[in-house]
């Protein structure tokens, strides 16, 4: 079983919670968006892999610690992903960046695929997969079946709010996934959407509503 870790650092609250407040407009949502993303990478890329290398400062030769290097890639599920992509490349600046498209049909909550595009090697590649909303869990479900279709072994996570009932389903379906959460809400209403959440994490970053 992968873990699942939910963020407990006061920075990423306080910046939660500003993005909850319906009168946070599309500009400072999307820049705490990307803020909230590069934060909760610090805290997923927590595991990554380090070798020993030898190196001289201008003082002596001593031996420091590298990333192994393997290689990265982002996916953002369009288009609210899109939101976290920046943040993340702050942090892992030469990682590939591929894009699945699923929107949610409004009656049946079920995602619906329009694109895929991915690094050819992403089967060799540390996957990050990016959404700000886990709500009934059905999109970032059928994100990473798509990926693991194409190759992909190593996938990680990552969200901004999550339903417990969106939590369980991802575990359910992909339990070698390590999922990273920026807060865990209370629950879904009557439309699968997140309670108290944010509302439409897309209209809200691109101020389409
Ligand atoms: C939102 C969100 C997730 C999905 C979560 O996208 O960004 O992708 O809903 O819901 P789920 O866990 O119930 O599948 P939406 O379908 O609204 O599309 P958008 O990003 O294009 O607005
Ligand atoms: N998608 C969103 O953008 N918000 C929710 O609360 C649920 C799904």
């Amino acid at each position: 079983m992968a873990k699942v870790v939910i963020m407990d650092h006061p920075l990423i609250k306080h910046k939660i919670g500003y993005i909850r407040r319906e009168e946070t407009g599309t500009k400072d949502f999307r820049q705490t968006v990307s803020e909230i993303a590069m934060l909760i990478c610090y805290e997923a890329t927590r595991d990554l892999e380090l070798s020993d290398v030898t190196i001289k400062t201008p003082i002596c030769e001593t031996t420091v610690k590298e990333l192994k290097g393997k290689k990265m890639a982002i996916i953002p599920i369009l288009r609210a992903g899109l939101g976290m992509v920046d943040g993340v490349l702050e942090l892992i600046p030469a990682a590939k960046v591929g894009h699945i498209g699923l929107y949610r049909d409004p009656e049946t909550h079920k995602p619906v695929e329009y694109y895929c595009k991915l690094p050819e090697d992403c089967g060799e590649r540390e996957v990050f997969v990016v959404d700000p909303m886990l709500a009934t869990g059905g999109s970032a479900a059928a994100a990473i079946s798509m990926l693991k279709d194409k190759g992909c072994k190593n996938i990680h996570f990552m969200c901004i709010i999550a339903a417990p009932e969106g939590l369980e389903v991802l575990k359910e379906a992909h339990p070698d996934v390590d999922i990273y959460v920026g807060a865990l809400d209370e629950k879904l209403n009557e439309h699968a959407y997140i309670v108290p959440g944010l509302g439409d994490a897309g209209d809200r970053i691109f101020g389409t509503k």
